[in-house]
């Protein structure tokens, strides 16, 4: 997306860190960026509070930063010991309140259905096991709870996947990404785009489900033999999935698992 002489960027994250180093490296660009702090699945209210109605474009980069996941104080690295944290905002749930205060079951369901961990149940089991000793305040006490339960061949993408499992849940990644998307078919201008990277089969689906509504919008049964909902798509698709390619991946390794997905407002 290019922008013309008068276009505007804002720039949202819930991250204050993310949104001050914005506001220092776009300073060149003076009052056409404007830095907001906030969750986007409050995507219309942000823009209202900027008195904006509609927008020509989005660009969605999902997930969690490099800044957050590689500083030990936040919480989000298994390999680094810091505080049991995880949150990219300030206010919400700690994983250190999930880790020590919800039930067995409620951990091993958040670990499978966020982390699609098969050793689900065991990992829970172990996590319970190791806070009826002492509450687990850091990242090192998960990580060994975590390789107590399972073999050391396969720990260090099981420790990725209870991470990430723990992180979508408390920043309720998922549902802020559900409540986005359609607030932001709303918002574009006709011929406006949304522009969107995701990184994990859990995102995509979300996506692909709104996609899909927003598609096919029509709610007809099956077996009548013509549209009568009367219900017309409002979006089409640019670009289905785009994959980096090779020398990107070399230039950048944590791009690898980046896929775009762009679509359209129709006119
Ligand atoms: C993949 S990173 C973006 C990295 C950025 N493109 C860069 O090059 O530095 C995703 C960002 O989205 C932010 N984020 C995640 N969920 C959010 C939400 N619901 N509302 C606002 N920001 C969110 C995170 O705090 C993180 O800074």
């Amino acid at each position: 997306m290019r922008l013309n002489a008068t276009g505007l960027v804002i720039g949202i994250d819930r991250d204050a860190q993310a949104i001050e180093r914005a506001q220092r490296r776009l300073a060149p660009f003076g009052d056409r960026f404007k830095p907001v702090s906030g969750n986007y699945a409050e995507i219309k209210e942000l823009l209202r509070t900027n008195k904006i109605q509609a927008v020509d474009g989005f660009v969605c980069d999902l997930g969690v930063s490099m800044l957050q996941i590689s500083e030990p104080n936040r919480g989000f690295m298994f390999s680094a010991d810091g505080p049991l944290d995880m949150r990219m905002g300030e206010s919400g749930l700690s994983a250190a309140h999930v880790i020590n205060d919800y039930s067995q079951e409620k951990i091993a369901d958040i670990i499978w259905r966020y982390g699609e961990e098969r050793q689900s149940r065991r990992i829970a089991r172990s996590i319970v096991r190791a806070r009826a000793h002492k509450r687990l305040q850091t990242t090192g006490e998960l990580a060994a709870a975590v390789r107590q339960a399972v073999g050391e061949k396969y720990i260090i993408k099981t420790l990725a996947r209870v991470f990430q499992s723990v992180r979508i849940y408390i920043n309720d990644e998922l549902g802020n990404l559900e409540r986005f998307l359609p607030q932001a078919a709303d918002l574009l201008n006709g011929g406006g785009r949304l522009a969107i990277i995701e990184y994990h089969s859990l995102e995509s689906r979300v996506i692909k489900d709104f996609i899909y509504r927003e598609t096919h919008p029509c709610i007809c049964p099956k077996e009548a033999p013509r549209c009568v909902c009367g219900r017309t798509p409002r979006l089409r698709v640019i670009h289905k999935l785009v994959k980096p390619a090779e020398s990107e991946i070399q230039a950048n390794p944590s791009a690898r698992s980046a896929r775009l997905r762009v679509i359209e407002k129709l006119k």
